[in-house]
């Protein structure tokens, strides 16, 4: 989508960090922004900032009617969406061995149901315009992993996945994709996951002794300017750190390897009917 002066884009998680970062860049290019965020003060804060061509909106990203809710706020108030953010997420530190079920449901609500409800809500307005683009918020931890990020990394390949999918999907319906996989950048992460975790879901282990040190991280607002740059020039993988090369270069030259051990081992499969 080259051109975005004037066209409309949502952003969840908008009213702090990474979300901010993008729905600022996006009104800096002259799009008109809808900053949704479930915690509504921060949301307008940013919003009252950004002028009148900002809607701040509450929104449960982990609720498919707050999600389809949002979708229909952004129609009253601007008729349109050319773009959407699936960017709200949160992280607990937890060990496997020592994680609650409660851990788990709530990353995997907020994490991978927020970006699923998004693509529910918004992908068939999109399709049917012929023109959009969705990105949605990943992590380094979406192409790599390692303790203590199991429940998170868990849930951030699935977005991983979910958008190389959707990509191939909506490639020849004027629908582009990214997926946003930054490393350490500096926002609210660690506090605001604590503070807006739904009690039903908390599971009263401190886990933040486990928690990265994400204020070492980079600005929201260098990541909000490469999301923009990915959406106008349709790049997919938006990666924000090379310092993790050697690392993803061991994870697949370990799956490759695998392939060639299992060909040496039982003869290649290609071919045969098995
Ligand atoms: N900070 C990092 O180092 C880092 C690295 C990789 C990926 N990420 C990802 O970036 C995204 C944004 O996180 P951030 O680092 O900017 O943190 P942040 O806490 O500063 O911003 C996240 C925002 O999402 C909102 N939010 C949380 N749960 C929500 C829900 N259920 N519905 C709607 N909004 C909700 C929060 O209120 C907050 O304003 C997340 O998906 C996170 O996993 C962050």
């Amino acid at each position: 989508m080259q051109e975005l002066d004037g066209k409309v884009a949502v952003v969840t998680g908008a009213g702090s960090g990474i979300g901010e970062g993008i729905v600022r860049a996006a009104a800096a290019a002259g799009m008109k922004v809808v900053v949704a965020d479930i915690d509504l003060a921060k949301a307008q804060a940013v919003a009252a900032d950004l002028g009148e061509n900002a809607l701040a909106y509450q929104v449960d990203v982990a609720s498919l009617a707050s999600v389809e809710g949002l979708r229909d706020a952004t129609l009253e108030r601007f008729g349109v969406v050319h773009l959407l953010c699936n960017n709200a997420g949160v992280w607990i530190g937890a060990l496997m061995h020592d994680a609650d079920i409660k851990d788990w449901q709530y990353l995997i609500n907020v994490n991978l149901y927020g970006v699923i409800h998004g693509v529910k809500a918004f992908l068939p307005l999109l399709v049917a315009q012929g023109e959009g683009h969705i990105v949605n918020t990943a992590s380094m931890g979406g192409l790599i992993s390692g303790p203590p990020e199991g429940l998170y990394t868990t849930t951030k390949f699935a977005v991983v996945g979910l958008s190389e999918a959707l990509l191939m999907e909506v490639a020849e319906k004027g629908v582009g994709v990214s997926v946003l996989c930054p490393g350490l950048v500096n926002t609210n992460l660690i506090t605001q996951s604590f503070a807006v975790r739904p009690d039903e879901l908390d599971s009263g282990i401190d886990h933040q002794q486990v928690a990265p040190d994400v204020a070492s991280g980079i600005s929201p607002l260098l990541v909000g300017e490469q999301v923009m740059d990915a959406v106008r020039e349709g790049g997919f993988y938006v990666i924000t750190h090379d310092d993790y090369r050697d690392v993803i270069a061991m994870r697949h030259d370990g799956i490759l390897a695998a392939l060639d051990d299992h060909a040496r081992r039982y003869g290649s499969t290609s071919g045969k009917v098995v």
